[in-house]
């Protein structure tokens, strides 16, 4: 509550309806999916989604995201001056800095180091006591994209650095502890990773991320130490995250085994990862503030008001996905995914605006571990297998604890 009254009112209208998921989708149920004009706080916003809201939404000029995204998610999640803060300019000359890094021939690279990884931690449980599959795949992803990076390794620092990774997505949107353990995290890998960059500088340039963020300029000048370590936490962070989804995985394979034996089968397996992303929980909806005046689907969007693009509900639309509430891979085989209709990491194209420029990577990190999940001779003992929506980011309640044959 004290970090409440203290917070600016845009911040607070941003992260007060930040209950759940059901929150935007029961709004917009009521107008049978058009665009909702609501308050938050007092404050005029538009809550919108579907195929041609989302396209409206990233078309170009009509929104922007500075002022959009509120404090408290920018000293956990992003950092101050991310990429994702960004307009105009300033954003295409940072943006093409992760394309570079992000969407090229390192993808493969990674993925197939994350599942050696994997398979090496996998050993290690067998025969043993239960272990957490979120918390120990966060270990495996994080030490291993800190390592493609180039971020040097300490054995000692392993645990400490995936548990912060996960803490900022975490406790991002949360009050309480959740939320400081986040900040704290923030800070403290900023702190390191800015001194790292320092001394990188210092060095001929390798050809590593770090040493490229390291080394980038736009207009003729380096970021900041501060900026650059933010943006190299905007690649370890999200790619720890995915561990998200492989617990959400394992919650799938559990519910609907019939799926584990089609895993062997490649574009199965892609069907299945594109379906983990739309079926679970995880981003509930994106906002920005509308660059000019804007009308959609009868609705009036004055200049500068907030809109929230409603992603969760958008995957749970019967109107886009036939029978949403149930979990059907087999509704991604053969098909053609539209830009503006599977939007977990947002739409439109990642190279020109703010989509996610990770999706390659989650994609394929994915796709081996599910492979392996699939693989692995396990079973759930007893436990708490709940997904509570009201909880952001929503979570596998036990983790959850697996037993390794
Ligand atoms: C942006 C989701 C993984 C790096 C975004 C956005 C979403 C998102 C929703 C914002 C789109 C928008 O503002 O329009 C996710 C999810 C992931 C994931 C659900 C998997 C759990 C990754 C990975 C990386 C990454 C693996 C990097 C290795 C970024 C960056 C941006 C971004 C740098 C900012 C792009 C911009 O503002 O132009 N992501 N992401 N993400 N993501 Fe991801």
């Amino acid at each position: 509550e004290g970090i409440r009254k203290a917070m600016p009112l845009l911040d607070q209208a941003l992260t007060a309806p930040i209950k759940g998921y059901a929150w935007l989708p029961d709004l917009r149920r009521r107008t049978h999916g058009r665009p909702v004009p609501i308050r938050l706080l007092g404050l005029p916003a538009v809550a919108l989604g579907g195929p041609a809201a989302a396209q409206f939404f990233y078309e170009k000029g009509n929104f922007e995201r500075h002022g959009a995204i509120p404090g408290p998610v920018l000293d956990t999640l992003f950092g101050r001056g991310a990429v994702h803060t960004l307009d105009g300019q300033a954003h295409e000359a940072r943006k093409a800095l992760f394309v570079a890094l992000l969407m090229q021939d390192g993808v493969d690279i990674l993925a197939k180091m994350v599942g050696e990884a994997f398979d090496e931690a996998a050993d290690g449980w067998r025969g043993g006591p239960p272990v957490s599959l979120f918390d120990a795949t966060a270990e495996v992803i994080a030490t291993t994209v800190a390592r493609w990076v180039g971020v040097p390794e300490n054995e000692s620092d392993r645990i400490a650095q995936a548990r912060d990774m996960i803490a900022m997505v975490d406790g991002s949107v949360a009050l309480g502890p959740r939320h400081a353990r986040a900040r704290l995290a923030r800070r403290r890998q900023e702190r390191r990773l800015a001194e790292l960059i320092e001394a990188v500088r210092r060095e001929e340039p390798l050809p590593s991320a770090l040493s490229a963020i390291a080394h980038h300029t736009a207009d003729g000048c380096l970021l900041d130490a501060r900026t650059a370590a933010v943006e190299l936490l905007n690649i370890i962070r999200p790619a720890t995250a995915v561990t998200w989804f492989v617990a959400f995985a394992a919650h799938a394979l559990e519910r609907w085994p019939g799926n584990r034996a089609r895993l062997t089968d490649d574009d199965f397996a892609l069907a299945f990862v594109h379906e983990l992303r739309r079926f679970y929980p995880f981003v509930p909806f994106l906002a920005a503030r509308a660059a000019r005046d804007l009308h959609i689907q009868r609705v009036d969007i004055r200049r500068g008001a907030l809109t929230l693009l409603d992603v969760y509900g958008q995957h749970h639309d019967a109107r886009v996905w036939p029978e949403p509430y149930e979990f059907r891979p087999e509704r991604f085989l053969r098909r053609q995914i539209g830009e503006f209709e599977l939007i977990p990491q947002g739409g439109g194209d990642p190279r020109t605006g703010h989509r996610c420029p990770g999706e390659n990577i989650t994609v394929a990190l994915l796709g081996e571990l599910v492979q392996r999940l699939g693989r692995l001779e396990y079973y759930l003992p007893a436990q708490d297998l709940s997904i509570d929506l009201g909880r952001v980011p929503a979570r596998v309640r036990s983790g959850p604890l697996i037993v390794v044959g």
